[in-house]
């Protein structure tokens, strides 16, 4: 079968909900791109589960956006990209793009002092990511904060309410920021809690994540291959499937992707 490149889909997952903050910066990048957006709120968290069971959830969504014609697919998920993007790219033929707690340029605008990542128990133990901090000389200068809680904040839909904020303010209690000079949100849920993570802070720290750059990676990518879309939408299309029989999460994904 000829898959119909230009016009066809990009299919865009995470374990729930945080895959739609990097939709968001996708789509602003390639408006006239059509999405296919897969939340697997159903089997959320990954970041607590085992190697092999996310590798297995991954190849189940992935499968089931290949089957709907995407011509590329993002792995809107560090735990996911950490867990099993070898193991997807080896599968599929079409492109998949993962993701990566952005520490390089955290590191570049930290002026020297340490950086904090935060983010799920499995991205900060896995090898890709202890390989990330390596290459980057970095070992020495972050610190990782592990917030499974988050997670299902997000997915409930708590995004700004007082017991959100107090969880936040207990995961950094112990870090002195005066000695920090940035803070990576290594786990795509955790955009939505940009601002109360602000509050909770109290100092002018940069909060940064990789979402504009596996945006632009995503561009990127399709244009070398002659796989953008030539044609003009007068509005985003973007179509959301969820794992969930919850149907409420639906109209949270889209909640969240007009915050
Ligand atoms: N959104 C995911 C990430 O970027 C993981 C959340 C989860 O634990 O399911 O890591």
């Amino acid at each position: 079968m000829k898959i119909e490149c230009n016009t066809s889909a990009i299919g865009v997952f995470d374990s729930g909900m945080g895959g739609i903050s990097v939709l968001r910066d996708i789509v602003k990048l390639m408006p006239n791109e059509r999405y296919i957006y897969y939340g697997d709120s159903a089997n959320a968290p990954y970041g607590i589960k085992r190697k092999e069971e996310i590798i297995e959830l991954s190849i189940k969504v992935c499968d089931f956006l290949v089957s709907k014609g995407v011509k590329a697919i993002v792995v809107a998920c560090n735990t996911a990209t950490s867990a099993a993007v070898k193991i997807l790219r080896d599968r599929y033929s079409i492109p998949i793009i993962g993701m990566e707690p952005a520490v390089k340029p955290a590191l570049n605008i930290a002026k020297g002092k340490n950086i904090v990542v935060l983010a799920t128990p499995i991205t900060l133990k896995e090898t890709k990511f202890k390989s990330l901090l390596n290459r980057l000389n970095a070992l020495e200068r972050v610190l990782k904060i592990p917030a499974p809680k988050l997670v299902e904040l997000v997915e409930s839909g708590d995004i700004n309410c007082t017991i959100t904020k107090s969880i936040v303010k207990d995961y950094i209690k112990n870090i002195d920021m005066s000695e920090v000079g940035a803070i990576v949100l290594g786990c795509t849920h955790f955009v939505f809690l940009k601002k109360i993570l602000k509050e909770v802070i109290n100092y002018d720290i940069p909060i940064i994540d990789g979402n504009r750059g596996t945006a632009t990676h995503l561009k990127n990518l399709l244009e070398l291959q002659q796989m953008l879309t030539t044609q003009i939408l007068e509005t985003s299309y973007i179509e959301y499937y969820n794992s969930s029989k919850d149907l409420s999460m639906i109209e949270l994904s889209k909640k969240l992707y007009n915050m």
